[in-house]
């Protein structure tokens, strides 16, 4: 019996031995794993078994596949599943991993063998230069979707480009633009369906522009539902005649065909030929190794150096028994997504060498920009903000997102605000509350929202009161007190907005209107002392530091400091949930509903962030910073429900929601959206009543009111920061 236990004993010792190297409980392994976004949720599945089953691995999840790597990087995590591109970017953020193992999801030594396919028609009597039996051909594109990697990246699009086609460096074009260009000059036709770029109108422009590139599709419309899109769509396309070559997938080309069966051969394939890089040309039939222009490597395991070695053991010890077995072994096969046995790397190797085995792909990363060099220049305001900003860039540049991103960081958003109008940054991202200062007094406008489709997450304003108060209506806030959460902010421009009825004129002046107004955040404007207190006196909260202004709004209505708290309605939700916790005080809050807006409620609504930059922005530069946030929504947003993501750009950072994007924004949009669905149900929006506002009259009245008002201000207070006040004032 003793012995026996003994026995167990060693082969614990033992297991500790083997795996006690990593950076988990009791020198547990800890594997980072990404959830995808759909509802089947792997680490909740798989997780637990690891545990219960004393596996010596424990799960961490991660927000996305970099967050992955920088754990790994800060020794938190010991290993993780990871994509070729995610390699791309460890090496360019100098993060030290080594690859321990390949996942093939099948027996072949790439995850993508990329060919190209011509109709011999275009072949010449002899070998001769790929650009000459290329040039004024037509191809048969398979469109962009999307989808980032399927058929092909634009890194890996543009590099095969880029092996045919000289670049077009011209400066009055956008860089997409310089792209389609050159492909356009270079064939003489083309079907490449599907969206160009994400902004539609300027897709529309382009395809109008470089129509020769449409103009082999079935249909004039070139859109994604064309016969010719796609990877099917582009061997169909070269099939039937109307291009003449194409790059796609050796698999789909050898299924497209018939080459992968003997029985099924099509009649056709003799017509055609594979075409190398060196400009020579081999069949199609009996051909089991093809030139090959690009190779995608399987994903792979990665690890910190420390920990490769267990790491390798433990991944290699996946083997074809043990993949399935509905134990911990089985568990892990899912969590790395492992299909068959997994190919281990002795010794395991650093990311370059890795990539290196395959061809072409290391080389499309290393592809040479426009001379000179454009960026965007994107200001950020703390340095967890420029943190994210820079994987950012470094994601977006992976997946060949230009021009690539440059990340500033200036003191404060003012200070960013200022950065834009001096031109030294070209966006900075900023919140409703800062959207008139923006506009008024740096003279920017915003070229992009953060959107979201549901009106609870929205930026809002609704007039909240006590109920029983015999506060039934607007109108009924006349001589009451009013607390906002800003001075100078998104409600308090709604309410200006409200009481004027939109109208430039200004009949109502909020003094008038309310008896006492609490706006917190006025201290920091260069107002006089007096004019403070008055402005701050009622508000709860602000001795005790307390800076959320709509919850301050709603403390202010529990303990009668005022009568009405303007504020969002989802700041009333979490407010009324955090409630529902506390002390019942037997108060309740309730929202007055606008009498015009009986559907909605509110008084204002806004999209939830704003990408502002310049008002005098070349159309150029406009092209190219929609373009790039497009992409980088399309990427990295939220329209890929299951895939986990390499980066995600409205997740949290480093523990931390609301870095540079909100964490509710589903997308991404220019202006547009204002004539969609639901947007375009919804009245009264903030930005809207802002395009034609010229911000002179009314607001000013309003500023100087302030100072005006108390009857015992002896000097006209200094408002240096209201420019346009001051300019008034000179007059
Ligand atoms: C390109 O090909 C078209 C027909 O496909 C032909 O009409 C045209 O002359 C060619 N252009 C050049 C420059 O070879
Ligand atoms: C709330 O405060 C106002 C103004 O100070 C006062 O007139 C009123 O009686 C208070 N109401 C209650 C219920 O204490
Ligand atoms: C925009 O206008 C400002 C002021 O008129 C000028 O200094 C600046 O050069 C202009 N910028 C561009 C890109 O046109
Ligand atoms: C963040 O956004 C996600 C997806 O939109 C949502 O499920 C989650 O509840 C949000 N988290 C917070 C704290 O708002
Ligand atoms: C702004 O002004 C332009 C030109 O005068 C006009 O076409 C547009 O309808 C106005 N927009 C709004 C929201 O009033
Ligand atoms: C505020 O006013 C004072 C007094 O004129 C002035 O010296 C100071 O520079 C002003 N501050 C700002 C931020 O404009």
């Amino acid at each position: 019996m003793k012995c026996f236990k003994l026995l167990i004993l060693c082969s614990l010792v033992q297991l500790v031995c083997l795996q006690g190297v990593g950076s988990g409980l009791n020198g547990n392994l800890r594997l980072c794993i990404v959830e995808a976004r759909g509802t089947y949720k792997r680490a909740g599945k798989f997780c637990p078994i690891l545990d219960e089953e004393q596996s010596g691995v424990e799960c961490v999840i991660g927000t996305d596949r970099l967050d992955c790597l920088r754990r790994i990087s800060k020794g938190t995590v010991d290993f993780g599943p990871f994509s070729p591109e995610d390699l791309i970017a460890a090496q360019w953020a100098n993060i030290d991993v080594l690859v321990t193992n390949e996942i093939p999801h099948r027996q072949r030594s790439y995850e993508r063998t990329v060919v190209a396919v011509v109709n011999r028609r275009i072949l010449p009597d002899s070998s001769w230069s790929l650009e000459a039996v290329l040039r004024n051909t037509s191809l048969c594109h398979p469109g962009n979707g999307v989808n980032d990697l399927r058929p092909l990246s634009d890194t890996l699009a543009g590099y095969l480009e880029s092996l045919v086609i000289a670049r077009s460096c011209e400066s009055g074009l956008s860089l997409s633009e310089n792209r389609i260009k050159a492909v356009s000059q270079f064939f003489s036709k083309a079907c490449k369906a599907g969206p160009w770029v994400p902004d539609q109108k300027q897709d529309a422009e382009l395809k109008l522009k470089y129509s020769n590139l449409c103009e082999a599709c079935e249909t004039p419309s070139c859109d994604a539902n064309d016969r010719y899109w796609g990877v099917t769509g582009a061997l169909t396309c070269l099939l039937e005649g109307a291009g003449d070559v194409m790059w796609g997938n050796l698999d789909d080309v050898l299924a497209y065909f018939g080459l992968d069966s003997q029985s099924n051969q099509h009649p056709s394939s003799d017509n055609f030929a594979y075409l190398c890089r060196d400009g020579t040309w081999q069949p199609l039939k009996d051909n089991p190794k093809p030139c090959v222009w690009l190779n995608r490597p399987w994903p792979i395991v990665a690890a910190k150096r420390k920990t490769a070695a267990a790491v390798s053991k433990l991944v290699s010890s996946l083997q074809d028994g043990a993949l399935f077995d509905g134990h911990w072994h089985g568990a892990l096969s899912s969590l790395l997504e492992v299909r068959e046995a997994p190919t281990p790397l002795y010794p395991p190797r650093a990311p370059l060498d890795h990539l290196a085995t395959a061809r072409g792909f290391r080389e499309a990363y290393s592809q040479n920009g426009c001379d000179p060099p454009r960026h965007i220049n994107v200001c950020t305001s703390s340095l967890l903000e420029k943190n994210k900003c820079e994987w950012m860039s470094e994601a977006a540049s992976v997946y060949g997102v230009t021009p690539p991103f440059q990340c500033l960081i200036r003191d404060g958003v003012a200070g960013c605000l200022r950065s834009v109008q001096l031109e030294e940054s070209d966006v900075t991202i900023v919140d409703s509350d800062w959207l008139v200062s923006a506009m008024r007094d740096y003279k920017l406008k915003p070229i992009m929202h953060e959107v979201t489709p549901i009106m609870e997450q929205m930026d809002t304003v609704f007039a909240y009161v006590r109920k029983n108060e015999n506060i039934n209506k607007m109108a009924d806030l006349r001589g009451k007190r009013a607390a906002f959460p800003r001075f100078d902010g998104f409600a308090w421009h709604s309410v200006i907005k409200y009481l004027n009825n939109e109208q430039n004129g200004c009949t109502e002046n909020l003094n008038d209107y309310f008896s006492e107004i609490c706006a917190p955040g006025i201290e920091k404007y260069n107002f006089t002392e007096e004019v403070v207190k008055k402005y701050t006196k009622t508000c709860y909260g602000i001795d005790r530091g307390l800076d959320d202004g709509e919850k301050a709004g709603f403390l202010g209505l529990i303990h009668n400091k005022t009568d009405v708290a303007f504020a969002s309605i989802k700041t009333y939700n979490s407010y009324k949930v955090e409630r529902s916790h506390g002390p019942a005080v037997g108060i309740e809050i309730i929202p007055l509903c606008l009498e015009e807006n009986k559907k909605y409620c509110y008084i204002k609504w806004a999209n939830i962030g704003h990408i502002m930059t310049i008002k005098n922005l070349t159309s150029v530069r406009s092209h190219e910073i929609k373009n790039v946030f497009g992409k980088l929504d399309q990427l990295f947003g939220t329209h890929q429900p299951f895939h986990n993501p390499m980066f995600s750009l409205y997740g949290p950072f480093s523990h931390n929601l609301d870095v540079l994007f909100k964490n509710n924004t589903k997308r991404l949009a220019t202006d547009k959206i204002f004539e969609t669905h639901p947007y375009v149900g919804m009245p009264l929006n903030f930005e809207g009543s802002l395009v034609n506002d010229t911000f002179d009259s009314c607001h000013l009245s309003h500023i100087l009111a302030l100072n005006f008002a108390p009857k015992s201000a002896p000097v006209v207070a200094i408002l240096t920061l209201l420019t346009v006040v001051s300019s008034f004032l000179l007059y």
